[in-house]
């Protein structure tokens, strides 16, 4: 049914002078969790898009861009493809972006390499996503992006010698075991247990008390942002694993917009991120000004910001380098070999249709009463390891 319509899409595509004549409105379909537990997703991509509208006018040059968003509520794949296709059959969006659950990505891949649609994902991060499909591009990370620094930090730096891994039992979950293995392994460190927990799980303590047992000298952690991540900290601090002196590393389980909920267990929790919320850069400083100024009551910038941002910044330049004529193979063709000033510090769009970036370890700690991410080492230009180790 749906090869049918996008046969028929297609056709009235080419007739319809709206796609074709010059001046014509370019629509980007979003699909995000706007309700439920992961709602805050969805209000800092739509709160980035609508900077980077203001910031361009909402003009990709002579193209007026047109956002239609979608709540798909959470990680929910069937839901997510059949957004996709609505969007793309009644909305007739020639872009699609967003995404921040992995399932829900792969779910869409069969449909958007049918459709041909170039479709920027804003987080979804495991690494095989952008195989998926030929028409991803992606604007956020991969687990061994920012997992395979702070795994040869904590061996080498960090004076750990053993590890214990706790993630979430799904795709980025099990990226980052996997890297954190890799890497921390072949720093010389060993691990010394490992557990996946269920994606929905809320009562981390049965797992924990049993990491507190195998005493390592530090727990890695891999949960996605928002209520897992932010449970799993409170544990290991409630469970009384940091009172006995395990340390605690991951990626993006001590965000600012988590930290205040997280309170002082945060203190001295090692991550390492894509983005980083005290990154000093002039572009850092006005996206931070421009967002207080437009959303003054919204919490600080995170990963979902600059995901979102950055993956407009995909759109109005491919869209513009088209002249407005989005031919998906042209589109994917045209983001190969961006390269931009983010946010988050200097950004590359690679041949695998991944980002290029620095990643900041940081630690917890206290500066002026708030509890912040202190960078303390920048490993600069990091390409996804993944792809690397598992060529086409
Ligand atoms: C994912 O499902 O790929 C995902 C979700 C949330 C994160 C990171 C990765 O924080």
């Amino acid at each position: 049914m749906f090869r049918i319509l996008v046969g028929l899409l297609a056709l009235a595509g080419t007739l319809a002078p709206t796609h074709a004549g010059a001046q014509a409105t370019v629509k980007v379909g979003v699909i995000a969790p706007f309700s439920g537990g992961f709602a805050i997703w969805g209000t800092q991509f739509k709160n980035a898009i609508e900077v980077y509208m203001a910031e361009n006018k909402g003009m990709a040059g002579a193209h007026k861009i047109e956002v239609i968003y979608r709540d798909v509520g959470g990680p929910n794949p069937a839901r997510a493809k059949q957004l996709a296709e609505e969007l793309l059959l009644r909305e007739r969006v020639q872009w699609l972006a967003g995404f921040v659950f992995t399932p829900n990505a792969l779910a869409v891949a069969p449909v958007v390499t049918q459709a041909k649609v170039p479709t920027v994902i804003f987080n979804a991060a495991t690494a095989m996503i952008t195989r998926q499909s030929p028409y991803f591009v992606r604007t956020s990370f991969t687990p061994w992006q920012v997992i395979y620094p702070i795994a040869e930090w904590a061996a080498k730096g960090g004076g750990i010698k053993n590890a214990y891994i706790a993630v979430t039992d799904y795709g980025p979950g099990h990226d980052s075991e996997e890297a954190f293995k890799k890497a921390f392994k072949s720093s010389g460190g060993t691990i010394v247990g490992e557990v996946r927990i269920p994606l929905a799980t809320t009562d981390f303590s049965p797992y924990f008390q049993r990491i507190a047992d195998a005493k390592p000298d530090a727990l890695f952690i891999f949960a996605p942002a928002g209520p897992p991540s932010v449970g799993m900290v409170k544990t290991w601090a409630d469970r009384g694993l940091k009172s006995s002196g395990i340390k605690l590393i991951g990626t993006g389980e001590t965000q600012q917009i988590d930290l205040p909920s997280i309170g002082d267990s945060a203190l001295g929790v090692v991550t390492a991120y894509h983005y980083t919320e005290g990154h000093d850069s002039p572009k850092h400083k006005k996206f931070k000004a421009d967002l207080k100024r437009m959303f003054p009551n919204d919490p600080v910038p995170n990963l979902a910001s600059v995901g979102a941002y950055d993956g407009m910044h995909v759109i109005f330049e491919v869209t513009k380098k088209l002249g407005g004529k989005i031919d998906g193979a042209k589109a994917i063709q045209a983001a190969k070999g961006m390269k931009w000033e983010s946010p988050r510090g200097p950004v590359a769009i690679d041949e695998e249709r991944d980002i290029v970036q620095n990643v900041y370890v940081r630690r917890v700690e206290k500066v002026g009463g708030e509890l912040t991410n202190v960078t303390v080492h920048t490993v600069p230009n990091v390409k996804d390891p993944w792809k690397e180790i598992n060529p086409k």
